[in-house]
């Protein structure tokens, strides 16, 4: 299952749900990239820190803060990391037993074959709103405003990148949780899986 969508559209909640409601593996791709990121703020080289990647990075601390998604989403846009990224990517997907995987390009280029694909949206203020609630109660010390300033900025760069821009698949459904709460979000999410898995 591919989702993807804009920063803090809702793609985590609802990958989550649907991976436990269905009992399939849950990747969280955006982390490789934000580990990759916070090494790169701590002095290390893009395509270096992609290569040396492991499993165990993406559980350390500190990968969720807003510096940390601004250095993920500029080295996103350096295709050779994109590339280091993905062997490990496409193998989970190929996981026994089924996986969900969230990112930018899940459905485009990741999984083009994914059974079923979402994208996932959300109007710029309510991200930005949902992202600084988050942030807030992570601790870190940030106002609504600068959160749409740099949501919109990542956006920006993800979108406007050769390398696997953010974009729907033309075969994905666009889901906008905007006025949805997150039950009625993963409601239509898992609706949309149970359909095209009938359909197989
Ligand atoms: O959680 P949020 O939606 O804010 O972002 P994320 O999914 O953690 O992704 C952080 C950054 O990694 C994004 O802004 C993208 O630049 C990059 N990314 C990507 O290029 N491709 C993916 N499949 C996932 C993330």
């Amino acid at each position: 299952m591919a989702i993807d969508g804009p920063a803090a559209a809702g793609k985590g909640t609802i990958a989550r749900a649907v991976a436990a409601a269905f009992g399939f593996g849950y990747l969280d791709t955006g982390l490789l990239y934000r580990a990759v990121g916070r090494e790169v703020l701590e002095g290390a080289e893009p395509l270096a820190a992609a290569r040396a990647l492991t499993v165990e990075d993406l559980a350390r601390d500190g990968l969720r803060t807003s510096d940390v998604g601004a250095a993920a989403s500029k080295v996103a846009a350096i295709p050779e990391v994109r590339v280091a990224l993905l062997d490990f990517q496409r193998a989970f997907a190929r996981r026994a037993g089924g996986a969900v995987l969230d990112g930018r390009d899940i459905g485009t280029v990741i999984c083009p074959d994914a059974e079923a694909k979402l994208f996932v949206t959300a109007s710029d203020e309510v991200r930005a709103l949902r992202r600084w609630q988050e942030l807030r109660d992570a601790g870190e010390e940030i106002t609504a405003e600068e959160v749409l300033e740099t949501l919109r900025e990542r956006d920006a760069r993800d979108s406007a990148r050769a390398a696997a821009p953010l974009k729907p698949a033309g075969d994905a459904i666009v889901l906008d949780t905007t006025a949805l709460s997150i039950e009625a979000a993963v409601a239509a999410a898992k609706a949309h899986i149970e359909r095209a898995l009938a359909s197989r």
